[in-house]
């Protein structure tokens, strides 16, 4: 077998965070960067030999010479068999999914996610587990490992795979077996939700915008969407992904998705509006003037959940990540379910729904998913919602106001400070956790501090303890600050600052976010000292 060993040695900046290993395109690009992470990531699930995987990536900018490399090195550690989507193409759900359906090992997924595509833009690879969902920490400190100290790597000669036309066949001794990206993954979702149901409120007049944000679900959202379900065509927009997302920025919330807001927010505006972002895992939720945010979207869904076929017997409990409001922890109260508080980050819900202890899980970032697959999902909640929206008749803005009189209100919102030069932003994480201890009591911007602390998880299945997870300040009255540094960015540093307060007063349930959450806001700047200690007086993106 014409199998090269190729001598290497250790490239700094091979950590993974939150979610996989993200680096600029032209990093990725760099001599052995690709081939290093690749074998590293073998290496540490101990080897390839004998197993199948399955192979998706999003369809960014190096997607297609990437997806080359891997299943070369794949052949050349004599793996069984890769599964791969059409033209290396298929969403993070539907690797999920696939790797779930086909028992495989395990699975790779090319994708940065929400980040810009595009040589000056960002690349990004993630390894799932046989579960279908992001490796543990456990399994990504092992890759890390291997990334210092490995020393070869292994690929076969550079002739390239077909991997555009569907079937089975073989590249030096190794399986080949190209798979339609869409067809399982819709199946799939007939069977979670009443289809009739949602094609009977579309015969009847119910209109829809979809913006796939020239992402990896257009083909997802064509073929459900527009096929299956007989929404209106047109109902997708922007549905062909491209190598650099149309030159935009595939992160679906009211910054990045502004046409679509524009249009849900005007004189022509249908029914329901939702957008999904680069890999197809996230999801926005917009109804006519009505923006959904992601912590309430999760907690509606909880709600009513139960309205559609897939979760008719109840959920068996829910998470949601710290930083994500605590609108659905009063819904799980008032269900009599547990809800479970993760660090950031998908890989956190993985064991509880293994373990049959959360049925859904969310996160403020646009995040929200359930036990079908083991990643977030962005056309499922879309499909959920529009299960709900038909069962119950309501509007969007109908169901928010029955939501808010019932639970209250947890205003929310997300600051984001981004480029910040690592050591400022360091420093002021730094000053600030050496501060928790003294706050509570502390009276801020019209606030009294209850509790301060460094959020640290002790995960009920396997035990392990995962710490530094972000500085959380909670005040009297509901309402919380939480500061933690992203684990997904390529340049510098982005700080995050999420704010909450609870409304329950029947006449404040209409406010403003920027009004409600204006003394939280205050409390966290001086508590911080951000801009002294940074230089940024205001963030970049709010959402
Ligand atoms: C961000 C989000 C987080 C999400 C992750 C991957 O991570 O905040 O909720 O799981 O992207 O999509 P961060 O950059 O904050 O580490
Ligand atoms: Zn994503």
């Amino acid at each position: 077998m014409p199998m090269q060993i190729v001598r290497t040695s250790p490239i700094e900046g091979q950590k993974p965070g939150t979610s996989g290993l993200r680096k600029k395109t032209s990093v990725f690009k760099r001599p052995h960067f690709l081939e290093n992470y690749v074998q590293s990531t073998f290496n540490g699930i101990g080897g390839v030999r004998g197993k199948v995987l399955v192979i998706g990536g999003d369809g960014r900018y190096f997607n297609d010479d990437a997806i080359q490399v891997i299943l070369r090195m794949a052949a050349a550690n004599e793996a069984a068999r890769c599964i791969v989507g059409q033209g290396g193409i298929m969403s993070t759900p539907a690797v999920s999914h696939l790797i779930r359906k086909r028992k495989a090992d395990g699975g790779l997924i090319l994708s940065a996610s929400h980040n810009p595509g595009g040589p000056d833009a960002d690349f990004g690879l993630k390894y799932n587990g046989p579960n279908g969902g992001p490796a543990t920490e456990t399994v990504t400190d092992k890759i890390f490992a291997n990334t210092r100290d490995i020393d070869l790597y292994k690929i076969t000669a550079a002739t390239p795979v077909d991997i555009d036309t569907l079937g089975l066949r073989r590249h030096e001794g190794m399986e080949v077996e190209v798979v339609d990206s869409v067809a399982d993954y819709a199946a799939l979702m007939q069977t979670l939700f009443d289809f009739d149901k949602i094609r009977a409120l579309f015969a009847g007049g119910f209109t829809m915008r979809f913006d796939a944000m020239h992402a990896v679900t257009g083909p997802y959202a064509h073929a459900i969407l527009e096929g299956r379900l007989g929404a209106a065509k047109g109902t997708v927009v922007n549905g062909k992904p491209s190598p650099d997302f149309g030159g935009g920025h595939p992160d679906p919330n009211p910054i990045w998705a502004k046409d679509l807001m524009d249009t849900m927010y005007g004189p022509l505006a249908p029914d329901f509006g939702a957008a999904s972002d680069g890999d197809g895992d996230r999801n926005m939720i917009v109804g006519r003037n009505t923006y959904v945010t992601p912590s309430d979207s999760l907690a509606v869904l909880t709600a009513h959940a139960h309205l559609a076929p897939a979760y008719k017997d109840g959920l068996k409990g829910v998470a949601r990540s710290m930083p994500t409001s605590r609108a659905v922890d009063r819904v799980a109260d008032s269900l009599g379910i547990a809800c479970y508080e993760t660090p950031t980050g998908w890989k956190f819900f993985g064991n509880l729904l293994d373990a049959g202890k959360a049925t859904l899980c969310g996160e403020e970032s646009a995040g929200t998913g359930s036990d079908h697959v083991r990643e977030k999902d962005g056309l499922w909640a879309v499909l959920l919602w529009l299960n709900i929206l038909a069962e119950t008749g309501k509007s969007v803005a109908e169901l928010m106001a029955d939501f808010w009189a019932s639970y209250g209100r947890c205003y929310y919102s997300r600051h984001d400070y981004e480029e910040v030069e690592s050591d400022k932003a360091n420093a002021m994480m730094d000053a600030l956790r050496a501060k928790l201890p003294t706050l509570a009591g502390t009276q801020v911007s019209g606030l009294t501090v209850e509790a301060a602390d460094e959020f640290a998880y002790d995960d009920p299945v396997d035990g392990s303890r995962s710490t530094g997870q972000g500085l959380r300040i909670a005040f009297a009255g509901d309402a919380r600050a939480v500061f933690r540094l992203s684990g997904t960015g390529t340049a510098g540093a982005t700080i995050r600052l999420y704010l909450e307060q609870l409304e329950t007063a029947a006449d404040k349930l209409q406010m403003s976010p920027e009004e409600a959450l204006e003394n939280v806001r205050g409390a966290a700047m001086i508590l911080s000292d951000l801009t002294a200690l940074t230089g940024r007086t205001e963030p970049d993106v709010i959402t």
